[in-house]
Protein backbone atom coordinates (compact mmCIF):
# COMPACT_ATOMS: atom_id res chain seq x y z
CA UNK A 1 0.00 0.00 0.00
CA UNK A 2 0.98 3.31 -0.99
CA UNK A 3 0.11 6.78 0.31
CA UNK A 4 0.65 10.54 -0.83
CA UNK A 5 -0.29 13.66 0.29
CA UNK A 6 -3.14 16.47 -0.76
CA UNK A 7 -1.44 19.79 -0.80
CA UNK A 8 -2.58 23.37 -1.00
CA UNK A 9 -0.40 26.16 -3.00
CA UNK A 10 0.21 28.71 -0.92
CA UNK A 11 1.31 31.48 -3.61
CA UNK A 12 1.76 30.71 -7.35
CA UNK A 13 -0.86 28.91 -8.90
CA UNK A 14 -1.29 29.11 -12.75
CA UNK A 15 2.44 31.50 -12.82
CA UNK A 16 4.16 28.14 -12.14
CA UNK A 17 3.03 26.98 -15.27
CA UNK A 18 4.61 29.82 -17.02
CA UNK A 19 7.97 28.91 -15.80
CA UNK A 20 7.66 31.46 -12.54
CA UNK A 21 8.11 29.97 -8.74
CA UNK A 22 5.41 28.23 -6.63
CA UNK A 23 5.24 27.37 -2.72
CA UNK A 24 3.35 24.55 -2.05
CA UNK A 25 3.40 22.27 1.21
CA UNK A 26 1.73 18.83 1.71
CA UNK A 27 -1.42 18.69 3.95
CA UNK A 28 -2.54 16.09 6.91
CA UNK A 29 -4.90 14.30 4.22
CA UNK A 30 -3.88 11.77 2.15
CA UNK A 31 -4.68 9.38 -1.14
CA UNK A 32 -3.96 5.30 -0.37
CA UNK A 33 -3.48 3.43 -2.81
CA UNK A 34 -3.54 -0.47 -2.59
CA UNK A 35 -2.36 -2.52 -5.02
CA UNK A 36 -2.42 -6.62 -5.97
CA UNK A 37 -0.63 -8.02 -8.71
CA UNK A 38 -3.32 -9.98 -10.96
CA UNK A 39 -3.02 -13.72 -12.23
CA UNK A 40 -5.09 -12.03 -15.54
CA UNK A 41 -3.65 -8.81 -17.97
CA UNK A 42 -6.70 -7.08 -16.12
CA UNK A 43 -6.25 -3.46 -14.48
CA UNK A 44 -9.51 -3.63 -11.83
CA UNK A 45 -10.13 -0.28 -9.88
CA UNK A 46 -12.31 -0.70 -7.12
CA UNK A 47 -12.68 3.73 -6.00
CA UNK A 48 -15.46 3.21 -3.96
CA UNK A 49 -14.11 5.70 -1.88
CA UNK A 50 -13.36 8.31 -3.89
CA UNK A 51 -14.67 11.38 -2.11
CA UNK A 52 -16.92 13.83 -4.28
CA UNK A 53 -18.62 16.94 -3.53
CA UNK A 54 -22.19 16.42 -4.78
CA UNK A 55 -24.33 17.41 -7.75
CA UNK A 56 -23.93 20.68 -8.62
CA UNK A 57 -26.92 22.49 -10.72
CA UNK A 58 -26.72 25.44 -13.17
CA UNK A 59 -29.58 27.29 -14.49
CA UNK A 60 -29.16 28.51 -17.63
CA UNK A 61 -31.48 30.57 -19.87
CA UNK A 62 -34.28 29.16 -17.68
CA UNK A 63 -32.84 25.50 -18.53
CA UNK A 64 -32.08 23.05 -15.30
CA UNK A 65 -28.63 21.38 -15.92
CA UNK A 66 -27.49 19.05 -12.88
CA UNK A 67 -24.12 17.62 -13.02
CA UNK A 68 -22.83 14.78 -10.20
CA UNK A 69 -19.49 14.43 -9.59
CA UNK A 70 -19.45 10.77 -11.20
CA UNK A 71 -17.01 12.71 -14.25
CA UNK A 72 -14.51 13.87 -11.12
CA UNK A 73 -13.86 10.34 -9.99
CA UNK A 74 -14.33 8.85 -13.84
CA UNK A 75 -11.28 11.62 -14.12
CA UNK A 76 -9.28 10.36 -11.01
CA UNK A 77 -9.73 6.86 -12.80
CA UNK A 78 -8.05 8.20 -15.89
CA UNK A 79 -5.04 9.14 -13.48
CA UNK A 80 -4.92 5.64 -12.34
CA UNK A 81 -4.84 4.39 -15.31
CA UNK A 82 -2.15 6.18 -17.16
CA UNK A 83 0.02 5.59 -14.04
CA UNK A 84 -0.43 1.69 -14.51
CA UNK A 85 0.93 2.10 -18.36
CA UNK A 86 3.64 4.61 -18.01
CA UNK A 87 4.90 2.66 -15.02
CA UNK A 88 4.61 -0.69 -17.19
CA UNK A 89 6.30 1.26 -19.84
CA UNK A 90 9.19 2.72 -17.65
CA UNK A 91 9.85 -0.68 -16.08
CA UNK A 92 9.63 -2.99 -19.31
CA UNK A 93 7.07 -5.07 -17.41
CA UNK A 94 3.13 -4.97 -17.76
CA UNK A 95 1.32 -7.17 -15.29
CA UNK A 96 -2.56 -7.13 -14.24
CA UNK A 97 -3.59 -5.18 -11.03
CA UNK A 98 -6.47 -4.79 -8.32
CA UNK A 99 -6.17 -1.17 -7.21
CA UNK A 100 -8.27 -0.15 -4.27
CA UNK A 101 -8.08 3.75 -3.68
CA UNK A 102 -9.26 5.49 -0.71
CA UNK A 103 -9.20 9.54 -0.31
CA UNK A 104 -9.49 11.71 3.00
CA UNK A 105 -9.86 14.45 0.89
CA UNK A 106 -12.36 15.99 -1.64
CA UNK A 107 -11.74 14.56 -5.40
CA UNK A 108 -11.16 17.98 -7.62
CA UNK A 109 -11.35 20.55 -5.47
CA UNK A 110 -7.64 21.63 -5.99
CA UNK A 111 -6.21 19.98 -3.30
CA UNK A 112 -3.96 18.01 -5.62
CA UNK A 113 -5.78 15.07 -5.50
CA UNK A 114 -4.97 13.76 -8.59
CA UNK A 115 -1.17 13.77 -8.24
CA UNK A 116 -1.24 12.29 -4.90
CA UNK A 117 -3.43 9.59 -6.88
CA UNK A 118 -1.30 9.20 -9.11
CA UNK A 119 2.16 9.16 -6.96
CA UNK A 120 0.47 6.73 -4.68
CA UNK A 121 -0.51 4.56 -7.86
CA UNK A 122 3.28 4.44 -9.13
CA UNK A 123 4.71 3.97 -5.82
CA UNK A 124 2.33 0.67 -5.02
CA UNK A 125 2.51 -0.93 -8.46
CA UNK A 126 5.91 -0.21 -8.84
CA UNK A 127 6.45 -2.00 -5.51
CA UNK A 128 4.47 -4.40 -6.81
CA UNK A 129 6.66 -5.58 -9.79
CA UNK A 130 9.58 -5.93 -7.28
CA UNK A 131 11.06 -2.38 -8.28
CA UNK A 132 11.84 0.64 -5.35
CA UNK A 133 11.88 3.50 -7.73
CA UNK A 134 13.68 7.01 -6.51
CA UNK A 135 11.73 10.04 -5.73
CA UNK A 136 13.24 11.95 -8.25
CA UNK A 137 11.56 8.52 -10.41
CA UNK A 138 8.57 8.44 -9.17
CA UNK A 139 7.62 12.49 -9.15
CA UNK A 140 8.88 11.96 -13.54
CA UNK A 141 6.53 9.56 -13.94
CA UNK A 142 3.97 11.71 -11.82
CA UNK A 143 4.25 14.42 -13.99
CA UNK A 144 4.04 12.87 -17.20
CA UNK A 145 0.72 11.28 -16.17
CA UNK A 146 -0.62 14.67 -15.69
CA UNK A 147 0.76 16.07 -18.52
CA UNK A 148 -0.75 13.18 -20.47
CA UNK A 149 -4.31 13.45 -18.71
CA UNK A 150 -4.77 17.21 -18.06
CA UNK A 151 -2.69 18.39 -21.64
CA UNK A 152 -0.86 21.29 -19.73
CA UNK A 153 0.52 21.11 -16.01
CA UNK A 154 3.82 21.64 -13.95
CA UNK A 155 5.43 19.58 -12.24
CA UNK A 156 4.33 21.34 -8.83
CA UNK A 157 1.46 18.99 -7.36
CA UNK A 158 3.56 15.52 -8.13
CA UNK A 159 6.46 16.70 -6.69
CA UNK A 160 5.06 18.30 -3.51
CA UNK A 161 2.87 14.66 -3.63
CA UNK A 162 6.13 13.01 -3.70
CA UNK A 163 8.47 14.56 -1.29
CA UNK A 164 6.04 16.53 1.29
CA UNK A 165 7.30 19.41 2.77
CA UNK A 166 7.44 23.11 1.69
CA UNK A 167 8.58 23.31 -1.31
CA UNK A 168 9.49 26.39 -3.76
CA UNK A 169 9.01 24.84 -7.38
CA UNK A 170 9.64 26.14 -10.63
CA UNK A 171 10.47 24.51 -14.04
CA UNK A 172 12.11 24.92 -17.27
CA UNK A 173 11.72 23.21 -19.46
CA UNK A 174 12.31 19.37 -18.54
CA UNK A 175 14.73 20.55 -15.59
CA UNK A 176 12.46 20.62 -12.34
CA UNK A 177 13.84 22.99 -9.46
CA UNK A 178 12.74 22.13 -5.61
CA UNK A 179 13.82 24.26 -2.73
CA UNK A 180 12.84 22.90 0.66
CA UNK A 181 11.29 25.79 2.75
CA UNK A 182 11.74 25.90 6.41
CA UNK A 183 8.87 27.34 7.65
CA UNK A 184 9.90 29.00 11.18
CA UNK A 185 7.04 28.78 12.75
CA UNK A 186 3.06 27.18 12.50
CA UNK A 187 0.67 28.09 9.71
CA UNK A 188 -2.67 27.68 11.14
CA UNK A 189 -4.67 27.61 7.94
CA UNK A 190 -8.24 26.50 7.39
CA UNK A 191 -9.71 25.42 3.85
CA UNK A 192 -12.99 25.76 2.90
CA UNK A 193 -13.95 24.56 -0.58
CA UNK A 194 -17.05 25.25 -2.84
CA UNK A 195 -18.28 23.17 -5.78
CA UNK A 196 -16.29 23.06 -8.31
CA UNK A 197 -17.73 25.03 -11.58
CA UNK A 198 -14.92 24.36 -13.96
CA UNK A 199 -11.91 21.51 -13.78
CA UNK A 200 -8.17 22.74 -13.20
CA UNK A 201 -7.71 21.77 -16.98
CA UNK A 202 -10.34 24.05 -18.26
CA UNK A 203 -8.69 27.07 -15.82
CA UNK A 204 -5.16 26.39 -17.03
CA UNK A 205 -7.06 26.53 -20.71
CA UNK A 206 -8.57 29.38 -20.00
CA UNK A 207 -5.39 31.00 -18.91
CA UNK A 208 -3.58 29.88 -21.69
CA UNK A 209 -5.94 31.71 -24.26
CA UNK A 210 -6.09 35.18 -22.36
CA UNK A 211 -2.55 35.43 -22.16
CA UNK A 212 -2.33 34.66 -26.16
CA UNK A 213 -5.34 37.27 -26.28
CA UNK A 214 -3.62 40.16 -24.11
CA UNK A 215 0.12 38.73 -23.68
CA UNK A 216 1.15 42.45 -22.61
CA UNK A 217 -1.46 42.69 -19.51
CA UNK A 218 -1.48 38.81 -19.08
CA UNK A 219 2.51 38.32 -18.69
CA UNK A 220 2.76 41.23 -16.48
CA UNK A 221 -0.24 39.24 -14.18
CA UNK A 222 2.09 36.20 -14.10
CA UNK A 223 5.50 37.95 -13.35
CA UNK A 224 3.75 39.64 -10.38
CA UNK A 225 2.60 36.42 -9.12
CA UNK A 226 6.09 35.36 -9.31
CA UNK A 227 7.23 38.22 -7.62
CA UNK A 228 4.54 37.67 -4.82
CA UNK A 229 5.86 34.33 -4.14
CA UNK A 230 9.47 35.22 -3.78
CA UNK A 231 8.58 38.04 -1.59
CA UNK A 232 6.18 35.30 0.75
CA UNK A 233 9.32 32.77 0.41
CA UNK A 234 10.98 35.66 2.87
CA UNK A 235 8.10 36.52 4.91
CA UNK A 236 7.44 32.88 5.83
CA UNK A 237 10.90 32.30 6.62
CA UNK A 238 10.90 35.53 9.00
CA UNK A 239 7.42 33.94 10.94
CA UNK A 240 6.01 36.80 9.70
CA UNK A 241 2.33 35.84 9.15
CA UNK A 242 1.03 38.97 8.91
CA UNK A 243 3.13 39.76 6.04
CA UNK A 244 2.12 36.28 4.56
CA UNK A 245 -1.29 36.95 4.89
CA UNK A 246 -0.94 40.35 2.86
CA UNK A 247 0.65 38.97 0.25
CA UNK A 248 -1.81 35.84 0.42
CA UNK A 249 -4.17 38.56 -0.55
CA UNK A 250 -2.46 40.37 -3.36
CA UNK A 251 -2.31 36.99 -4.89
CA UNK A 252 -5.66 36.58 -4.43
CA UNK A 253 -6.57 39.15 -6.39
CA UNK A 254 -3.85 38.97 -9.23
CA UNK A 255 -5.37 35.41 -9.59
CA UNK A 256 -9.01 37.19 -9.90
CA UNK A 257 -7.81 39.33 -12.53
CA UNK A 258 -6.62 36.08 -14.12
CA UNK A 259 -10.79 35.11 -14.23
CA UNK A 260 -9.74 32.00 -12.07
CA UNK A 261 -11.98 32.84 -9.39
CA UNK A 262 -15.40 32.35 -8.90
CA UNK A 263 -18.79 34.38 -6.88
CA UNK A 264 -18.63 31.24 -4.83
CA UNK A 265 -15.13 31.44 -4.21
CA UNK A 266 -14.68 35.06 -3.74
CA UNK A 267 -17.63 35.20 -0.95
CA UNK A 268 -15.35 32.19 0.82
CA UNK A 269 -12.13 34.06 1.00
CA UNK A 270 -13.81 37.26 1.58
CA UNK A 271 -15.79 35.93 4.67
CA UNK A 272 -12.55 34.78 5.96
CA UNK A 273 -11.26 38.04 5.84
CA UNK A 274 -14.10 39.39 7.87
CA UNK A 275 -14.13 36.43 10.52
CA UNK A 276 -10.21 37.78 10.83
CA UNK A 277 -7.73 36.07 8.68
CA UNK A 278 -4.54 37.48 8.12
CA UNK A 279 -4.97 36.45 4.30
CA UNK A 280 -7.16 34.30 1.92
CA UNK A 281 -7.22 32.84 -1.06
CA UNK A 282 -8.37 30.67 -3.76
CA UNK A 283 -5.53 27.55 -3.78
CA UNK A 284 -5.20 25.47 -6.85
CA UNK A 285 -6.60 25.63 -10.20
CA UNK A 286 -10.06 27.77 -9.34
CA UNK A 287 -13.22 28.03 -11.27
CA UNK A 288 -14.63 26.91 -7.53
CA UNK A 289 -12.96 24.37 -5.92
CA UNK A 290 -10.49 25.10 -2.39
CA UNK A 291 -9.37 28.28 -0.65
CA UNK A 292 -7.29 28.81 1.90
CA UNK A 293 -6.83 31.28 4.96
CA UNK A 294 -4.40 31.54 7.20
CA UNK A 295 -4.87 32.77 10.99
CA UNK A 296 -3.48 33.57 14.08
CA UNK A 297 -3.71 30.44 16.26
CA UNK A 298 -6.56 32.17 18.74
CA UNK A 299 -8.66 32.53 15.96
CA UNK A 300 -8.88 29.56 14.72
CA UNK A 301 -12.16 27.98 15.92
CA UNK A 302 -13.69 31.74 15.20
CA UNK A 303 -12.49 31.13 11.67
CA UNK A 304 -13.68 27.91 10.98
CA UNK A 305 -17.00 28.06 12.35
CA UNK A 306 -17.68 31.42 10.65
CA UNK A 307 -16.96 30.22 7.50
CA UNK A 308 -19.36 27.25 7.54
CA UNK A 309 -22.01 29.62 7.50
CA UNK A 310 -20.84 30.04 4.01
CA UNK A 311 -19.68 26.37 3.04
CA UNK A 312 -20.57 23.41 4.59
CA UNK A 313 -16.82 22.02 3.30
CA UNK A 314 -14.24 23.57 5.81
CA UNK A 315 -11.30 21.72 7.62
CA UNK A 316 -8.55 22.80 10.01
CA UNK A 317 -5.25 21.27 8.58
CA UNK A 318 -1.73 21.41 9.28
CA UNK A 319 1.45 21.26 7.04
CA UNK A 320 3.27 17.30 6.96
CA UNK A 321 6.41 16.62 5.83
CA UNK A 322 5.66 13.12 4.80
CA UNK A 323 5.55 12.71 1.33
CA UNK A 324 4.51 9.62 -0.67
CA UNK A 325 5.28 6.46 1.25
CA UNK A 326 5.02 2.68 0.85
CA UNK A 327 3.44 1.35 4.14
CA UNK A 328 3.53 -2.54 3.48
CA UNK A 329 4.68 -4.78 1.03
CA UNK A 330 1.76 -7.62 -0.34
CA UNK A 331 3.23 -10.85 0.32
O1 LIG B 1 -6.25 22.29 -9.04
P1 LIG B 1 -4.96 21.59 -8.70
O2 LIG B 1 -4.83 21.16 -7.30
O3 LIG B 1 -4.68 20.48 -9.69
O4 LIG B 1 -3.77 22.69 -8.92
C1 LIG B 1 -3.52 23.24 -10.20
C2 LIG B 1 -2.37 24.18 -10.19
C3 LIG B 1 -2.13 24.92 -11.51
O5 LIG B 1 -1.00 25.78 -11.29
C4 LIG B 1 -3.32 25.79 -11.88
C5 LIG B 1 -1.84 23.97 -12.67
C6 LIG B 1 -0.50 23.29 -12.60
O6 LIG B 1 -0.33 22.29 -13.35
O7 LIG B 1 0.42 23.72 -11.87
Amino acid sequence: MASAPGKVTLFGEHAVVYGYPAIVASIDKRIYVNAELRDDDKIRINAQDLRTSGVIVSISNGEIQITTDYGKTLSAIGYLNKAIELVSEYLGVRKGVSLEVRSEMPVGAGLGTSAAVSVAAIAAYSTCLGYELSKEEIARLGWEVEKSVQGIASPMDTSIATFGGVLKIWFEGSAVYRVPLKVSDELPLVVAYVERERTTRDMVAWVKNLREKHPEIINGILEHIGKTTLKAEKALAEGDLHEVGTLMNINHGLLEALGVSSRRLNEVVYTARLAGALGSKLTGGGGGGASIALTLPDNLEVLTNVLKLVTPQVFKTNIVYEGVKVSSLAS
